[in-house]
């Protein structure tokens, strides 16, 4: 039967299955296609939709704003302090005023309980744009990004390092797991996903051929690894002061060189950015000054090398947006 997502929420990939998985990477590779060959594709001319960002973003934003509107739609951004939502309106009343005048709703914030609130009073698709715990948009533009270099990614191996439950280490755990690729979480055992999670995430792998190993060794978590991925230390929301355990605590799972070198010969970097990986930003410095470390989660080396596709990654958030959107609102 033909995958259909027209009417669904996008809340996180756990809620869907390998095959509508798939079809939106499939989506988001012919609409890669279009963009670049200036194939118009308004499908969804006069449509609107209302982007809510409690937490800030560059690319997530201007993934969902410029894929609105090469779709044809009009996009109404709020920001993290210029609406009414949490100070004076629920979640629950903000879904329904919005679903009056708003064909979907994407919603970027704290916990995943107020986009499972947003989407089951809203009456219009809602979208998850990061949560504390899942970040399922990144997920395709990341898979997506994995096809592109290697084709069928089917039974290769993906190491997460550093910081492997936050959200973008649960949802790699979830889409790895979901299509047949081969998950390791290597970091210190505080900062795993939980173990409800990873045992869910086992038996799904495992209906798929794949498997997911959790390990605080770095010889072990990257070995035959074709993709070594990591994402900043103190996630948006936590405290400035976890910096100091938290630099104590994954300094062994910077990716270096050396680290890069232990993977497979064909192994690329990806991060989800934004990154810390020179002093050029204001936390980059503020945390150099503090504890004398001039880059963190993942060296210059790597990040500038010839081995990173973090740009590329960057971009395929957009065409995998501009697929969740299509598909759930045609
Ligand atoms: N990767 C990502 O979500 O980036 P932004 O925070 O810039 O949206
Ligand atoms: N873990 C990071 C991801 C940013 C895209 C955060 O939540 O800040």
């Amino acid at each position: 039967m033909a995958v259909d997502l027209s009417g669904r929420d996008f809340l996180k990939l756990l809620d869907f299955t390998p095959e509508e998985i798939r079809y939106l990477l499939e989506l988001s590779a012919e609409l890669k296609r279009k963009k670049l060959a200036r194939e118009p594709h308004r499908y969804l001319e006069g449509r609107n939709v209302a982007l809510i960002f409690e937490k800030t973003s560059t690319r997530t934003r201007c993934s969902f704003e410029v894929a609105a509107a090469d779709l044809g739609m009009h996009a109404v951004y709020l920001d993290p302090s210029g609406s009414q939502i949490g100070k004076k309106e629920s979640i629950a009343d903000t879904a329904r005023v919005l679903s009056e005048m708003f064909d979907g709703i994407e919603y970027r914030g704290f916990g995943q309980d107020r986009v499972e609130t947003l989407a089951e009073y809203a009456s219009v698709p809602v979208w998850n744009g990061l949560t504390n715990e899942f970040h399922p948009t990144q997920m395709l533009a990341d898979v997506l990004t994995m096809q592109e270099v290697f084709g069928d990614v089917r039974g290769r191996k993906l190491t997460f390092m550093g910081d492997a439950g936050n959200n973008v280490g649960n949802s790699l755990m979830v889409v790895c797991a979901k299509l047949g690729i081969d998950f390791a979480a290597c970091g210190p055992a505080e900062q795993m996903p939980s173990a409800d999670l990873v045992e869910q995430c086992r038996a799904i792998a495992s209906e798929n051929g794949s498997t997911v190993t959790i390990t605080e060794d770095v010889d072990e978590g990257v070995a035959g690894a074709s993709a070594v991925y990591t994402d900043i230390w103190v996630s948006m929301g936590e405290p400035a002061e976890l910096w100091a355990k938290r630099i104590e605590l994954l300094s062994p799972y910077q990716v270096t060189a050396e680290v890069m070198s232990k993977a497979a010969p064909d192994a690329i970097f990806m991060h989800c950015l934004p990154s810390f990986h020179d002093r050029n930003t204001a936390i980059g410095e503020q945390v150099y000054e503090k504890f004398g470390l001039p880059e963190l989660e993942v060296t210059n080396e790597v990040f500038e090398g010839p081995r990173s596709r973090v740009f590329q990654e960057a971009g395929n958030r957009m065409h995998t947006i501009k697929a969740v959107m299509y598909a759930t609102l045609k």
